[in-house]
C-alpha cells in the first residue's frame, strides 16, 4: 500500500555538465537581469575570471569576504554593497559559504540568486538560510533564498582538495540519509535519495583515487545535486541537529563534522527506521561498497575515502558531551527515534571514540 504523502517541489532551474559555466551570461539574461554582484572568495574565486569574461560590465559589484556560517556583520556589508550598486542578481560562485552569503543578501533584499557550486554541500538546492551572531547560528527557510538557477559544472570541482572533497561528499550523504527517514519524504524523493547514496558511494572513492577524473567528479556532483534536493524537500533529524549545535557552539568545521557524526547518528536511528536503512544498504551495494548494515557501511565508505569518522579528531572536546547533549535535546529534532539525553550522550561518546558501529540492522 502506498502511504499518504505531500510532494511539494520548489522551482529552480538546473543546468548540469562539463563546461556549462559558459552558459552563465545566457542564464543571467534568462532571469531578465543585467546588474550582477559576484560573491566568491577562497581558492574557488579563480573561476570568477571566467564569469567576468562573459558578463563584463554586467558585473557591477564583487564580494570576496566569504566566511563560513555567515557572520551577521559580514552579511551586512554584502547587503550594503548590493544596495549601493543597484544590483539585480547575485551570482554565488563557490562552496556552501559563498551560497550562504548570497542567501543572506537575498533574504534581506529579495534579489534572485544564480548559484554555481564548487563543493558537494548542496545549499544551492535549498531555501534554507543560516546566519551566525555571538556564537549562535540561526537557520530558517524562506523561498526568497532558493537560487532560481543553478549551474553545476564538474570542471570547477577538480581543484577541490581531496580531503575537502571526501568530507564534503559525506556532508551530502548526510542529507540523503536523513531525508530517507524524514516524515516529509515522498515516494519520488525516496527514489532520488537512494540514487544519490548510490552515486556518491560509487564516485567518491574514484574522486579520491584521482581528483582530476572528470567522470568521477561529474558523478559526485550529480549525487550532491540529489542530496541538496533531498535536504531542500524533506526535513532533517538528529544528525543535522547535532551538527547545527556543534557548528554554532564550538565552531567545528562543517563538512568534517558531518562526516564524523553520520555513522553514529545512523546507528542511533537504525532500529527506528528499518526502511531507510535497507535503502542505504541497497544503494551502497549497488555502488560496489559491500554493506550489511547502514551505519557500518557508511563508516566503511568514510574510511575508504579518508573522511573523518572521529569527532575528537575534528576538534570536539569529549568533556563537552553533556553540555552539547543538553542543547541538542532541548532542540527536540523531528527524528524517527525519540531524542533523549542518554541516547544523545551515547551517540556523541561513540562519535568521539570513532570505532566502527556494529550490531545495528
Ligand atoms: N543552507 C543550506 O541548505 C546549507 C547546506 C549545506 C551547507 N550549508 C552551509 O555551507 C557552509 C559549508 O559549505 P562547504 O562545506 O561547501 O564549505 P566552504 O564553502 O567553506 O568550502 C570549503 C573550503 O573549500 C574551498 N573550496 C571550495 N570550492 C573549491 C574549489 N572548487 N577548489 C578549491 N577550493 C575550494 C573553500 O575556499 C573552503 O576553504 C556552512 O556554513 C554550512 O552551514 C548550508
Amino acid at each position: 500500500m502506498t502511504a499518504p504523502f505531500v510532494h511539494d517541489v520548489p522551482a529552480s532551474r538546473v543546468v548540469f555538465g562539463n563546461g556549462r559555466l559558459a552558459d552563465v551570461a545566457i542564464e543571467v539574461e534568462r532571469l531578465g537581469c543585467s546588474r550582477a554582484m559576484l560573491v566568491s572568495g577562497g581558492p574557488e574565486a579563480q573561476y570568477a575570471v571566467l564569469v567576468e569574461e562573459q558578463l563584463g560590465e554586467r558585473i557591477v559589484a564583487r564580494f570576496t569576504d566569504v566566511v563560513m556560517h555567515v557572520p551577521v556583520p559580514v552579511a551586512q556589508q554584502a547587503i550594503a554593497l548590493a544596495a549601493r550598486d543597484e544590483v539585480d542578481v547575485i551570482i554565488a560562485l563557490g562552496g556552501g559559504s559563498s551560497t550562504g552569503m548570497a542567501k543572506a543578501v537575498a533574504l534581506e533584499t529579495g534579489l534572485p540568486i544564480l548559484a554555481i557550486p564548487t563543493t558537494y554541500a548542496g545549499s544551492e538546492m535549498t531555501s534554507i538560510w543560516g546566519l551566525t551572531e555571538n556564537n549562535r547560528k540561526t537557520t530558517g527557510r524562506d523561498p526568497r533564498v532558493l537560487p532560481r538557477t543553478v549551474i553545476y559544472d564538474p570542471e570547477l570541482t577538480v581543484s577541490l582538495p581531496v580531503d575537502i572533497s571526501a568530507a564534503s561528499g559525506m556532508n551530502a550523504l548526510a542529507h540523503l540519509v536523513e531525508g530517507l527517514y524524514a516524515p516529509g519524504l515522498s515516494p519520488l524523493s525516496a527514489m532520488q535519495a537512494q540514487e544519490g547514496v548510490r552515486a556518491l558511494a560509487a564516485s567518491l572513492p574514484r574522486v579520491v583515487a584521482d581528483p582530476s577524473n572528470l567522470d568521477a567528479r561529474g558523478d559526485a556532483l550529480y549525487g550532491a545535486w540529489l542530496a541538496g534536493w533531498t535536504l531542500g524537500t524533506t526535513g532533517m533529524g538528529v544528525h543535522h541537529k547535532i551538527c547545527h549545535v556543534l557548528g554554532g557552539a564550538y565552531n567545528l568545521p562543517h563538512a568534517p563534522m558531518h562526516s564524523a557524526v553520520l555513522p553514529y547518528a545512523t546507528a542511533f536511528n537504525a532500529d527506528a527506521a528499518p526502511g531507510a536503512m535497507a535503502a542505504i544498504v541497497g544503494a551502497l551495494n549497488d555502488a560496489g561498497m559491500p554493506a550489511t548494515n547502514a551505519a557500518s557501511g557508511i563508516w566503511d565508505l568514510a574510511r575508504a575515502i579518508g573522511a573523518p569518522t572521529c569527532l575528537a579528531d575534528v576538534g570536539f572536546d569529549v568533556g563537552m558531551v553533556d553540555e552539547a547533549a543538553a542543547i541538542i535535546v532541548a532542540g527536540q529534532p523531528i527524528n524517527p527515534r525519540s531524542v533523549d539525553s542518554d541516547g544523545v550522550v551515547g551517540l556523541l561518546r561513540a562519535a568521539c571514540v570513532g570505532a566502527r558501529p556494529e550490531n545495528t540492522p
